[in-house]
């Protein structure tokens, strides 16, 4: 079995749910879905049943989300309490800069945790560019499809991705930021902001 951990704290529709869902119709093996802002002890039992999880979280200030950390730490504290299973871990960060790299210290933010909590970390994906991921048309995607597909033969051969894997969205840089600078201005409009008032400061 392979725990598919949801690190958003989006209940749905996200980015993240949907890079689980690209990478759940990847995987051979059965699969459970594991939530990490409601948690309690059959989220502990569920992923003691498991041999491999994967974590998808969106980047935060260079960082993991906070309810993940804190996830984190009670999984280390239940492994070590109840004395768990060999498990194998693998990540995927994704962010709204454009650079997949920008996931690395994150990446290995969650190589630190598998450390301490005596859990075998099999390395990680970074994307960028995934500010509207959700949205985009597949044809863009395919990049980071790509690794996701490569994180989906890893993961079903039980092996350990060669080194950490980074990739961006199917756009030129420029092209990302006008349009992410467009839907900032959009969706002030949406609640009656003009654009100038986006650059006001108190
Ligand atoms: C509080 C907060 C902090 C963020 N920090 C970063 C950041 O440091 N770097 C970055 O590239 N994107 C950052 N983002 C953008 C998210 O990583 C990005 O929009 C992601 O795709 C959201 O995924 P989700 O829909 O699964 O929550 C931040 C977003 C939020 C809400």
């Amino acid at each position: 079995m392979t725990a598919l951990i949801h690190g958003s704290p989006k209940a749905a529709g996200g980015n993240s749910e949907k890079i689980l869902q690209l990478l759940e119709k990847r995987l051979t093996g059965p699969c459970v879905r594991v939530d990490t802002v409601r948690t309690g002890p059959e989220t502990w039992e569920a992923l003691a049943d498991c041999e491999a999880a994967v974590v998808i979280f969106p980047l935060y200030v260079d960082s993991l989300p906070s309810h993940l950390l804190r996830f984190f730490m009670e999984w280390e504290m239940d492994r070590r309490e109840q004395q768990r299973r060999a498990l194998s871990l693998y990540a995927v960060a994704q962010c709204g800069f454009y650079e997949g790299e920008q996931n690395r210290i994150a990446l290995e933010q969650v190589s630190c945790f598998c450390r301490k909590a005596g859990i075998s970390w099999q390395g990680g994906v970074g994307l960028g560019g995934a500010g509207g991921f959700a949205e985009m048309p597949e044809a863009l995607l395919k990049p980071l499809t790509g690794v996701i597909s490569s994180l989906a033969e890893a993961v079903n051969r039980k092996e350990e991705l060669p080194s950490l894997q980074f990739a961006s969205v199917g756009l030129p840089r420029w092209l990302y930021l006008a349009a992410g600078n467009q839907s900032w201005i959009r969706g002030a409009k949406r609640f009656g902001l003009k654009k100038r008032e986006l650059y006001q400061k108190p």
